[in-house]
């Protein structure tokens, strides 16, 4: 059975760096036997989270916009490579919007006590890298973007079992020029293929 990979490309810049590590990580994990798809978080259209706590009552968020179909392909993958690049030493608000969403999941487990992840007892044990980039290279550039993402993968029950950051990096497509970095994410992905 082939594992669902899906890549989660958050920068704005369709064709910058963090979205072709994304493409290079989805590459490594497609020609490794896994079904794969990516996503641009620019293409859907989603608020922040209001803190309204409408989703304490069914777990579900009352904001009705694309960040449920976002969420649909996330608890349906088996893997999750999530790509994001530093924005004032936090992770760009497009996945900070997103990530705060999560918010209802947080309600399904601890408030409702309820399962997050469907058919869990049957499926493989969720795995996922994190990919960055920086335009800077000073001491701390990636904590911020590390420190969001570890929670959010523990909402979501994948083992994050590769961090992998790239500073100095600025401009769209400057990532090309530093195969080491390609390769690193390449032999990281293809991992993910193993169930
Ligand atoms: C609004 C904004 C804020 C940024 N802040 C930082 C920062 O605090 N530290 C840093 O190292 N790079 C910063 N950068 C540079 C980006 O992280 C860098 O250009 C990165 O390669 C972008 O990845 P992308 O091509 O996938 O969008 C910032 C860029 C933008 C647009």
């Amino acid at each position: 059975m082939k594992l669902n990979c899906l890549a989660l490309s958050c920068s704005p810049r369709k064709n910058g760096n963090t979205a072709l590590l994304a493409r290079q990580a989805l590459a490594a994990a497609q020609a490794a036997g896994c079904r794969t798809e990516l996503l641009h978080l620019a293409d859907y259209r989603y608020a922040p989270c209001l803190a309204c706590d409408g989703c304490f009552a069914g777990g579900r968020c009352v904001v009705e916009d694309d960040a449920g179909l976002i969420f649909e392909k996330i608890l349906a993958a088996d893997r999750l490579i999530l790509a994001a690049p530093v924005f004032f030493m936090g992770i760009c608000a497009q996945a900070k919007m997103l990530i705060d969403r999560a918010q209802q999941f947080w309600a399904e487990k601890y408030i409702l006590k309820k399962e997050v992840i469907p058919h869990k007892k049957t499926r493989p044990a969720r795995r996922g890298i994190l990919l960055s980039c920086g335009g800077a290279a000073l001491p701390g550039t990636f904590d911020g973007v590390v420190q969001v993402v570890r929670p959010f993968f523990k909402m979501l029950e994948i083992e994050l079992v590769a961090t992998l950051c790239y500073a100095g990096v600025d401009r769209a497509g400057e990532i090309l020029k530093n195969p080491k970095a390609l390769e690193e994410v390449y032999k990281a992905a293809q991992t993910l293929s193993v169930p």
